[in-house]
């Protein structure tokens, strides 16, 4: 795969959170799966320039992609992940769960992740998982590997669920793009956002109101909303303000003439 050369996210975009209209979630999930760089590299071919993808930390500080706490889901195999360590991932199938044409695709680390994006030039939502564990030394590995990525300014979005890690990266990266996710934000998200220095809102689409949108518009932020994979359940919010959609198949917006103009609307706007 080769490098886009007159991609937008890498040319005239002064902040990535300027983009992300489509962004396939956990790849792309609905053909592929979850969170794999098979995934992720099916998005690219579906014509998605953004993913999304869950980043946890295995039991020796190594930052893996992984939605669960545990292996059970996603994997042959059972346990948690702080029981791991980098040496285990070798042994681990994240793809034959999904269709016996995926087995044997490793679950991958960040670092293979981030190599990926490099190499195709994504734009991406990187959500950190904390899952309880303290919020510090999960910023300062996530701060350590972006930092590794002159793009990583540009072309990462960093979000989560968890605000003390968010908070913590925050104070390690001052200028990195960041997007707080609620599945229904609280009345003073407008604040936590501001008090954050989060130019993003990601949140579930059943609980996106005219108002949300209203308030983002006042104070100058994104709103995304996911998982949608029926663009007529947001149809209302196309054209009043929101930001982005994050679906596990993206061709149901890239290939939907009104959700594409609108795509294209926010790229040239
Ligand atoms: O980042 C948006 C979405 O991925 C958050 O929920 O559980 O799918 O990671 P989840
Ligand atoms: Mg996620």
């Amino acid at each position: 795969m080769t490098k886009p050369v007159t991609g937008i996210y890498f040319h005239g975009r002064p902040d990535t959170d300027s983009g992300g209209h489509v962004i396939a979630h956990r790849g792309a999930s609905q053909d592929a799966p979850e969170n794999t760089l098979v995934a992720f590299r099916l998005a690219y071919e579906q014509g998605a320039r953004w993913i999304e993808f869950d980043v946890s930390r295995l039991g020796d500080g190594t930052l893996a992609i992984h939605h669960d706490q545990t292996l059970d889901r996603c994997t042959d195999r059972t346990g948690p992940l702080s029981q791991l360590t980098s040496a285990d991932l070798a042994g681990i199938d994240a793809g034959s769960w999904f269709g016996a044409q995926f087995a044997g695709e490793p679950l991958a680390t960040l670092k293979q992740t981030l190599d990926l994006i490099d190499e195709t030039g994504f734009s991406a939502n990187l959500e950190i998982k904390p899952r309880g564990a303290s919020p510090e030394p999960m910023a300062r590995a996530v701060a350590q590997a972006l930092d590794a990525r002159p793009w990583a300014r540009t072309n990462i979005l960093v979000s989560s669920f968890d605000l003390g890690v968010l908070t913590a990266l925050r104070k390690l990266m001052p200028d990195q793009p960041l997007a707080m996710i609620y599945r229904n934000p609280p009345a003073d998200w407008p604040e936590i956002l501001s008090t954050l220095g989060a130019s993003s809102l990601h949140m579930r689409y059943q609980h996106l109101t005219a108002d949300i949108l209203t308030q983002a518009r006042k104070h100058g932020f994104h709103i995304r909303v996911f998982t949608i994979n029926d663009p007529a359940r947001i149809e209302p919010f196309r054209t009043t303000g929101l930001a982005g959609v994050i679906t596990d198949h993206p061709p149901l917006f890239l290939d939907n003439p009104v959700w594409a103009d609108w795509a294209a609307g926010w790229i040239s706007g």
